[in-house]
């Protein structure tokens, strides 16, 4: 399979008379059809590696390397050309839905600015577009849905949403950076389904950031562990959970986990993808 993006050695540091280095020599592969999950603690430099891949960072941050996606070295693409890029080809779906809607703008006019910003479709057919969406993404009433305010929705409803709205355009590149942290267990649970669906249906590779090992052995393909802006471990995420290499990913792996050996042992031996009450031991 070819590679959808390629990053070599990026570097991303704070500017300053004495540049603060916060991500350091990462690189890593993403194919299409795969999905690449991040694990790593808190500040480990997750957030930071995915929002320089599409130029989501302030210009204080110096950002070196090369971010190939398709061929084209995005670290030196212009602003406009990202702006292009970004919802059509390459999607972000973020933490918190909330902060990603307008909330003085209705489901319906979101759906419409995303459709209509990137290509020449009419609103009628903009609009069914998105009604079909919403109603894949089992969202009741989908009529009523479009009508709403974001804050007239649920966090499960609108999470759902954003993927929706982040695979409308048909993109070849998905960001999600913990998209599912911010829900509740059950909530999660629908929600990673919706995604691991979308990823049976479109042939988009995929970068999964989360904490939650559940969520992440459900659907990603390999990992990237990160430790204080580095890449410590890299691989095939079965391989990774079973026997990891590192010390950083044993004890990720088995603070958590001790508890719930069970699990370990079904990503060793195949047996399916995890129940729901295997997300919920794994996500407290
Ligand atoms: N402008 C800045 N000045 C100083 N430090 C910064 C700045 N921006 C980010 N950092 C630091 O960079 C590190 C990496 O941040 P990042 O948001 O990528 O972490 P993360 O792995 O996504 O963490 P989390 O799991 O909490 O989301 C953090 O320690 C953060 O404090
Ligand atoms: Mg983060």
């Amino acid at each position: 399979m070819e590679n959808v993006l390629s990053v070599r050695e990026l570097h991303i540091s704070v500017r300053g008379e004495r540049p603060l280095p916060l991500v350091k020599n990462v690189s890593f592969d993403v194919e299409a059809g795969r999905c690449l999950g991040i694990l790593g603690e808190s500040g480990s430099g997750k957030s930071l590696t995915c929002g320089s891949l599409v130029g989501l960072l302030g210009s204080e941050y110096a950002v070196s390397g090369e971010v190939r996606f398709n061929g084209r070295n995005l670290l030196t693409a212009n602003r406009e050309e990202l702006r292009r890029l970004r919802g059509a080809e390459i999607s972000m779906i973020l933490q918190n839905p909330m902060t990603s809607f307008d909330p003085l703008r209705t489901i319906e006019s979101h759906i419409l600015e995303t459709l209509r910003a990137h290509g020449s479709v009419s609103r009628k057919e903009a609009l069914a577009a998105g009604r079909e969406m919403l109603a894949r993404m089992r969202i009741e009433d989908p009529d009523g849905a479009m009508r709403r305010y974001p804050h007239q929705m649920s966090g499960g409803m609108l999470q759902r949403t954003m993927i929706g709205l982040a695979l409308l355009l048909g993109p070849k590149l998905i960001v999600a950076d913990e998209p599912t942290t911010a829900l509740d267990s059950i909530t999660r649970f629908e929600v990673v389904e919706e995604i691991r669906r979308m990823r049976e249906e479109c042939e988009c590779a995929m970068i999964f950031v989360s904490h939650d090992l559940g969520v992440l052995a459900s659907v990603a393909d390999s990992v990237l562990v990160m430790h204080e802006g580095e890449v410590v471990e890299k691989g095939e995420l079965r391989r990774v959970f079973a026997s990891p290499r590192s010390e950083q990913a044993r004890y990720l792996l088995g603070t958590r986990f001790s508890l719930i050996d069970r699990f370990r042992r079904m990503v060793r031996n195949e047996g399916g993808a995890p129940s729901r009450m295997d997300y919920a031991a794994a996500s407290f």
